[in-house]
């Protein structure tokens, strides 16, 4: 994005997100997106710059709860998409398939019911935030695991302090093999 519009919309949505010190434990900053949700025009605006970018008609939009079903589902509208919610486990009712990933401390997974995504379908995972990349794996193995394929990983902001790159070689490897890994939002 190199037009004198396209940087001054950059700058309005990096503004309208609230770095919070301290959160949720001591030497974190939180990036919270609830100010830029409050700010209809970058609100507007982070969803635009997604959508131009994409070939109508892509088969789904996979959004990573829980800010991945904000960003998620207005993209998946515009673009005539379907949208797919990738949950925390035990949330949703039918049957799914899960995908455990890493934690600081521990484990976690994400789940996503059998048959919301088919094989040959071409996908697009969105979330807010890319830190380690721990999640975003997961998603990728999750969707790659029933046949369909991952054309785009796309999030609004990076925190590169924690070197998501290099922590994780398939998020490397996707950067790598397509230029459409999507990060709105540098820091
Ligand atoms: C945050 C963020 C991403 C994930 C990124 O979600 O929204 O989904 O962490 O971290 P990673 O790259 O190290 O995996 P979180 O699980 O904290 O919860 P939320 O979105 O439900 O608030
Ligand atoms: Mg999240």
């Amino acid at each position: 994005m190199t037009s004198a519009v396209g940087e001054a919309r950059m700058k309005r949505i990096a503004s309208s997100i609230r770095a919070i010190p301290d959160f949720p434990k001591p030497g974190v900053t939180f990036q919270d997106i609830t100010t830029l949700l409050l700010d209809p025009m970058a609100f507007r605006d982070t969803v635009d710059l997604f959508v131009e970018s994409y070939v109508p008609g892509r088969s789904k939009i996979c959004g990573v709860e829980a800010r991945g079903f904000i960003f998620g589902p207005p993209i998946a509208l515009a673009i005539g998409a379907k949208f797919v919610p990738l949950r925390k486990p035990k949330k949703l009712p039918g049957d799914v398939i899960s995908e455990e990933y890493s934690l600081e401390y521990g484990t976690d997974k994400i789940e996503m019911h059998v048959g919301a995504v088919q094989p040959n379908d071409r996908a697009i995972i969105i979330d807010d935030l890319i830190a380690t990349g721990g999640t975003l794996c997961a998603a990728i193995k999750l969707i790659e695991r029933v046949g369909a394929e991952v054309i785009e990983c796309a999030c609004v902001i990076e925190l590169p302090e924690l070197k998501p790159l290099e922590a994780n070689s398939q998020i490397t490897n996707l950067r790598t093999d397509f230029s459409n890994f999507k990060l709105l939002h540098y820091r």
